[in-house]
């Protein structure tokens, strides 16, 4: 079985042995140099491919992401299902990434920092994490298990989807009609959505004016969920206390862009997760010989929704 590999980010040679561990006839090739004869090629394994590399292949079967979001397939094939990886190891590590960065937030460790920086011994006030309000863009696969997490804690939690969600422990918000009702009552926004035509600039000035003054974001879905500009006019004025950002329009994050000059933000290099190829392919095989079997991958993106 001939599977074409394409990254702009991994070694190949790792996901070549981790894959033949899962799959007895596997024929790894990897673009460009080791494609051969593109019509006995009927997977794809990709990371942002290049324009035109999968409308060459005729007898694909299926394009698997090496990621959860799958927006750098900008010309997926028309008819030949998209796969997006749901790996319960890349979900665990997004958790641990949002608690981690709801956690700093809340117990105010900015303050201590600041604090520390300038010699002060300064105590504050203990808050309950039932006081302090997480909301969550974006229900699904990790929003919904970062968001469980949160609450197990005991945070007030809340998430907004695009259709109606009821889970236990999680104040539900859906739709247009939804998110300003939600974001109203949010301090820590936390951002898990897929990029879309819908989600694009999703945190603009209009977004970001409906939080409480003062609240965080923590965005580790997508650079192009966030207005820039309105990000760092929110960031200045003080409607923002502080951000995180683990994604960006243009990645690495250009020097000398103004990011890196604002201390109110934490940058961290697009790694809130990563996939982790000894888990992700044996879920990858999984789904080969659903194909094979003649059944449908599981987590197909839908191309009408783009996710
Ligand atoms: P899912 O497809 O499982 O979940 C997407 C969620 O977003 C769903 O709850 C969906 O609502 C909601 N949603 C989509 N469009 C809208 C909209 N227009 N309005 C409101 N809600 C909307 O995705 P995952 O949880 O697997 O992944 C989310 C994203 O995280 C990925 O697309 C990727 O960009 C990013 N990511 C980032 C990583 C990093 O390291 N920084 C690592 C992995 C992923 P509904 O349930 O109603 O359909
Ligand atoms: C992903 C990512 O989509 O790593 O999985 O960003």
């Amino acid at each position: 079985m001939a599977l074409l590999f394409y990254s702009s980010d991994d070694d190949p040679d790792h996901w070549r042995s981790a894959l033949a561990r899962h799959v007895a006839d596997l024929d790894f090739r990897v673009w460009p140099g080791g494609l051969g004869d593109a019509a006995e090629i009927q997977f794809a394994l990709v990371w942002q491919p290049p324009p035109g590399m999968l409308a060459g292949l005729p007898n694909l079967k299926a394009v698997f992401s090496l990621g959860a979001g799958v927006e750098h397939i900008t010309d997926p094939p028309p008819g030949i299902p998209v796969v997006r990886l749901v790996d319960p190891v890349l979900t665990r590590g997004m958790t641990e990434y949002v608690t981690a960065r709801v956690l700093h937030y809340f117990r105010e460790f900015d303050h201590y920092a600041r604090s520390q920086r300038r010699g002060q011994w300064r105590k504050r006030r203990f808050r309950l994490a039932a006081e302090c309000r997480v909301g969550v863009m974006g229900l699904g696969v990790l929003g919904g298990d970062a968001a469980a997490a949160l609450a197990a804690m005991g945070f007030a939690v809340a998430g907004w989807s695009a259709t109606e969600k009821r889970s236990e422990g999680i104040e539900g918000f859906h739709g247009e009609s939804g998110l300003v009702p939600f974001l109203e009552r949010t301090h820590i926004l936390v951002c898990l959505l897929p990029l879309t035509a819908e989600t694009e600039d999703i945190v603009n000035a209009r977004t970001l004016a409906a939080l409480p003054r003062g609240a965080y974001l923590i965005n580790a879905a997508r650079g192009g969920h966030v207005d820039e500009d309105a990000l760092l006019a929110a960031l200045e004025s003080g409607q923002l206390a502080g951000a995180t950002l683990d994604v960006f329009k243009t990645e690495p994050l250009p020097a000398g862009h103004p990011f890196w000059r604002t201390a109110s933000l934490i940058i961290t290099p697009h790694i809130a997760s990563l996939t982790v190829p000894s888990s992700a392919t044996a879920v990858i095989a999984a789904d080969i010989e659903r194909i094979r079997d003649g059944l449908a991958p599981r987590h197909a993106v839908d191309p009408a929704r783009g996710y």
